[in-house]
């Protein structure tokens, strides 16, 4: 229905991949969103080898691919080979320099697709060799640099494409959520988009019930970009990284105040602990992105998959 050079060159149906998003998208959701016609990632974020291997073997027999947080994987290689000794249907990398893993990753015949967020780190990727480059606007859940925004984030990578390395093909993400973002990023110049959010509300999603209420009830202004979760979980994000979640009270707190935070770190970070174990979201994260503020409901990853491509393709005439 909404054919593209990415659906022809990756072997699928529909211009729609499921973000990597870390223990979240394990094997149920990244199969159920393949299944459907689109692309599934296995988050394989930080890197935890067993968990890997686990949604590598719970999703046999569908292709998927999987993606990798850069600087993390630089610190443990080998993760990279036991990805690709899977044959995933692509390999993505975002945050950081792919080019140490790309020739790898085409050694092994797998896509490459690199996430950018800035015109620099798009020419970066292009040099590597990336097969694919997804624009990431700063609306986006997650990790992100948040300096540019996905509607003109995605035309910009579209033009640099186009004038150095026309053969790669384009994915927008950062905000969309139904088949209206889906249209808006083809038209923009893209040739799919990648989907956190929506596909963190859905069935298939590792996420509490807690955190889906409350996601629920948020709406588009909620949230925020902030290091404050890096900081107390003391993850060793490069200084350009922030990431955008649901605002809450711990947030409130530090959001801003980062250096108090550093002074008072080993509290702060146990009331956090506690805060995640006891899911008391006021405290613990809810990562999610602008779009949540039009997503009512958990349905199955398949069904957003068929509703988004739908709704696409009536908008644009197909
Ligand atoms: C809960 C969550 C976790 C994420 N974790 C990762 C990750 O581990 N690796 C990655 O490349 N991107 C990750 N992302 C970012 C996505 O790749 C993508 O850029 C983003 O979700 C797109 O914006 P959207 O959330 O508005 O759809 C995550 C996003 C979310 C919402």
């Amino acid at each position: 229905m909404l054919t593209t050079r990415f659906t022809d060159t990756l072997g699928i149906e529909h211009p729609v991949v499921l973000a990597p998003m870390d223990f979240v998208a394990g094997a149920r959701l990244a199969v159920a969103v393949s299944a459907a016609g689109g692309l599934g990632l296995i988050g394989g974020g930080y890197g935890d080898e067993q968990w890997l291997q686990d949604q590598f073997a719970a999703a046999a027999g569908t292709r998927v691919g999987c993606g990798f947080i850069t600087w993390s994987l630089a610190r443990r290689p080998a993760l990279l080979d036991i990805a690709l000794a899977h044959q995933p249907a692509a390999m993505m990398l975002s945050f950081g320099d792919p080019t140490p893993f790309a020739n790898q990753v085409r050694a092994a015949g797998v896509p490459l697709i690199c996430q950018v967020h800035t015109l620099d780190q798009a020419r970066q990727a292009l040099d590597a060799g990336a097969d694919v480059v997804v624009a990431q606007g700063g609306e986006a859940g997650g990790h992100g640099v948040g300096t540019r925004s996905t509607f003109t984030l995605v035309p910009d990578v579209a033009n640099l494409i186009a004038d150095r390395s026309p053969g790669t093909l384009l994915l927008g993400a950062g905000g969309v959520v139904d088949g209206r973002g889906l249209a808006a990023a083809l038209v923009l110049g893209a040739d799919g988009v990648l989907v956190g959010t929506r596909f963190w509300a859905t069935e298939e999603a590792v996420v509490s019930g807690g955190a889906h209420a409350r996601a629920m009830a948020a709406g588009g202004d909620d949230t925020v970009r902030t290091r404050v979760y890096d900081i107390v979980r003391q993850y060793d994000w490069p200084a350009e990284y922030d990431g955008r979640l649901l605002r809450n009270r711990f947030i409130d707190r530090w959001h801003g105040r980062e250096s108090a935070l550093d002074a008072q770190l080993p509290e702060a970070a146990a009331e956090f602990r506690a805060g995640a174990s006891e899911e008391d979201y006021d405290v613990a994260g809810v990562i999610v992105g602008e779009g949540v503020g039009r997503i009512g409901e958990i349905p199955p990853a398949g069904e957003v998959v068929r509703r988004m491509v739908q709704d696409a393709a009536a908008r644009l005439g197909r």
